[in-house]
């Protein structure tokens, strides 16, 4: 047997004592009663009991240690021309001084706070001193508009709002003061106080009487110590696309999260204390939670806090300068990232001017990541190449290559097998197992490893809805693939209405909530087409009124603004057709899986249920007018 299949082996005969065993590598206030609370499923407490601080593991246990002069963050930052390490001791210092300053301003255990950050040393500072005093920080991504950040601000009501006076997205200057101030006007929820950081770039007008400044919320007050939690109160929350224009408030458990990223940074990443690690994400994202802030530090590895894009900062060589410059040993990115840098510099020649000789391994996720990408990577870097399948709700990777285990032979377009923690499941609608090789909805047997969510945020009834309802004792996932013979996790596509856009999630559904709010539009739906660059980008159908008389490119022109202004740039909404019928299934249901097929050229079955095939023609007519539905 080899020795991935012993350590999968033994999660399976025992998971309690495998995540027991796990569990003696953090550092706890108090000890677990018991390692999971499964008395009420699906809901799931694991170290029922047990105390700790999630902060506390992250920085202060390694200055204990004797590593305080150890780089904890290498902040480089192309856009700002800066690259600056902070120790472990340094940042404690500073984490523990910004934690001061949120319990000055009432933060205490559990109460919420929102950062709406770009990618500076402050946002993981923020994050930290959150967790530092039992907070529950929730980090929402910069592209997204006011509208979505008040819509987080309604749902997490945070006592204080942390933010910066703007982002740097790579020569330009996005001002984030202005839409955190429409989004708290558009909220119901009102903060006590925001803090911000004033960067230099661009001056942010504070409002009297609620915001303060980063430096001035920090000048009189005591630094924070850690106050232990219980390992079941949340570490965090983060929302992310339904299937509505309503997002998730994923919750973290804080116990949980820091027993599995702490394993999967040696058994999954391959990676040791003092190693450089670097995902070039965005605290926003999962990704960027996990693997930018929690995960390496936690292991007492370097982390690279990176502000600027795989291109255009300066060049397609930006990510190989960063490796070689900071002696990066593992780094995670998606693969539109790598599709970015391939298209500028397709022979490597940028590549081929930086010493990569510490640099071990890539990670890709957050995507599926097509073969002809997978054979570039794999042959201008000369590393093994590995692909990761995980989602916002789990926190770290349901299915890899175990790169600090075993590498297992790699199949191109397969993330490998599902890691321990994970058992996955190809289900028929039926809810039977799918033979070998053959497409089902993809589900994980319960219980999940303990970073997976235990609920949403406040809403237990819609993560029993969302998750758990459709396949009694497992959760679904959302994603439909194949389970080969060799156990080898093939996915494939979503069974819902999200899309992936570079990498980033996205609910079409909540674009079409958008589209139908156009005094002109009476009927939308949206779809997520092939992109040589991004994966998917977005693409609207529009249904006009009776009557309408306006032109059509001035109506487009609108909603591809209303989709920007309500939900955000990283939508990539750029792109609508209108159509004088949708395809439909006689009950009304729009076969939105059909137009996308057309779309990208693909063969698709007829719809049993189609109430007239005719439509589709009419369809493929308006793509192939807009340049889509060629054979590919
Ligand atoms: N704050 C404000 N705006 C942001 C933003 C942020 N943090 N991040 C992205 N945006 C904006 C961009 O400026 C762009 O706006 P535009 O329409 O005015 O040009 C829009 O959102 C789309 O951004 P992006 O998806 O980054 O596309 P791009 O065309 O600017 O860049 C790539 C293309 C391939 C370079 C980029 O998509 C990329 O780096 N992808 C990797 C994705 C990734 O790391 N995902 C994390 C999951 S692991
Ligand atoms: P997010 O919650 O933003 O991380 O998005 C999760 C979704 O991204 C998954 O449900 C998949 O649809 C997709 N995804 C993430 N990683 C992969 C991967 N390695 N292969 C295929 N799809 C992926």
């Amino acid at each position: 047997m080899g020795r991935f299949d012993e350590v999968y082996g033994r999660w399976q005969a025992d998971p309690h004592a495998f995540w027991a065993e796990a569990a003696e590598d953090v550092v706890w206030t108090k000890r677990w009663d018991r390692v999971l609370n499964d008395d009420t499923p699906p809901f799931y407490r694991w170290f029922e009991g047990g105390e700790i601080n999630t902060c506390y593991n992250a920085v202060d246990r390694h200055v204990d240690e004797g590593h305080g002069e150890r780089p904890a963050i290498i902040y480089d930052s192309p856009v700002t021309e800066t690259v600056a390490t902070i120790t472990y001791a340094e940042l404690k210092d500073r984490v523990a001084r910004f934690a001061g300053a949120l319990a000055a301003q009432g933060v205490g255990y559990g109460d919420r706070v929102i950062l709406y950050m770009p990618m500076i040393p402050e946002a993981v500072v923020a994050m930290l001193a959150c967790t530092r005093i039992g907070a529950v920080h929730s980090v929402v991504f910069g592209g997204f508009a006011a509208k979505e950040l008040a819509t987080r601000i309604d749902d997490a009501t945070p006592k204080v709002i942390v933010s910066a006076s703007c982002g740097i997205e790579g020569q330009r200057v996005i001002p984030y003061k202005s839409l955190l101030d429409s989004a708290i006007g558009l909220a119901t929820h009102k903060p006590d106080r925001c803090i911000i950081k004033q960067r230099p770039q661009a001056e942010a007008t504070m409002v009297a009487g609620r915001d303060l400044l980063w430096e001035d919320a920090e000048a009189t007050v005591e630094p924070a110590e850690c106050v232990p939690v219980k390992a079941t109160d949340p570490a965090y929350i983060l929302y992310t696309s339904g299937t509505t224009g309503i997002p998730k408030g994923v919750v973290r458990a804080t116990g949980g999260h820091l027993v599995t990223l702490k394993w999967t940074m040696p058994n999954i990443y391959g990676m040791q204390p003092g190693d450089v690690y670097w995902a070039a994400s965005d605290v926003g994202w999962v990704v960027g939670h996990s693997y930018i802030v929690y995960a390496p530090l936690f292991h007492g590895c370097t982390t690279v806090l990176y502000e600027g894009k795989p291109v255009g900062t300066p060049d397609a060589g930006a990510f190989w300068r960063v490796i070689s410059q900071h002696k990066v040993k593992g780094m995670f990115t998606a693969p539109t990232a790598l599709r970015a840098i391939k298209k500028e510099d397709p022979e490597g020649k940028l590549l081929a001017q930086y010493d990569m000789s510490h640099f071990k391994a890539q990670f890709l996720a957050g995507e599926r990541c097509d073969p002809d990408t997978l054979a570039w990577a794999q042959n201008m870097l000369k590393v093994p190449v590995i692909d990761n399948w995980w989602q916002t709700e789990t926190g770290s990777p349901i299915a890899s290559n175990c790169l600090g285990i075993e590498l297992l032979p790699f199949k191109p377009g397969s993330p490998t097998r599902p890691v321990p923690g994970y058992e996955v499941h190809a289900l028929s609608p039926e809810g039977a197992e799918m033979p070998p090789g053959e497409i089902g909805a993809l589900a994980i047997k319960l219980p999940m490893a303990p970073a997976a969510l235990p609920t949403l945020w406040h809403n237990d009834q819609r993560f029993v809805d969302s998750y758990m309802a459709e396949y009694p004792g497992y959760y679904q996932t959302g994603d439909a693939g194949i389970v080969d013979s060799d156990g080898y996790i093939h996915v494939m596509s979503r069974t819902d209405d999200i899309i992936n856009v570079a990498g980033h999630r996205l609910s079409t559904g909540g674009m079409e909530e958008v589209l139908a709010n156009h005094q002109d539009v009476a009927e939308c739906a949206v779809i997520g087409v092939a992109d040589d660059l991004k994966g998917q980008v977005p693409l609207g159908f529009l249904i006009l009124k009776d009557g309408v008389t306006r032109a059509h490119d001035a109506i487009i022109k609108d909603v591809v603004q209303m989709v920007r202004d309500r939900i955000g740039p990283v939508a990539a909404f750029k792109q609508a057709t209108v159509v004088p019928r949708l395809p439909k299934t006689r009950s009304g249901k729009i076969l939105r899986a059909t137009m996308q097929k057309i779309a990208d050229g693909e063969s698709f079955n007829m719809p049993a249920t189609i109430d007239d095939p005719a439509i589709l023609d009419e369809i493929r007519e308006s793509l192939l007018a807009i340049g889509y539905a060629k054979k590919g």
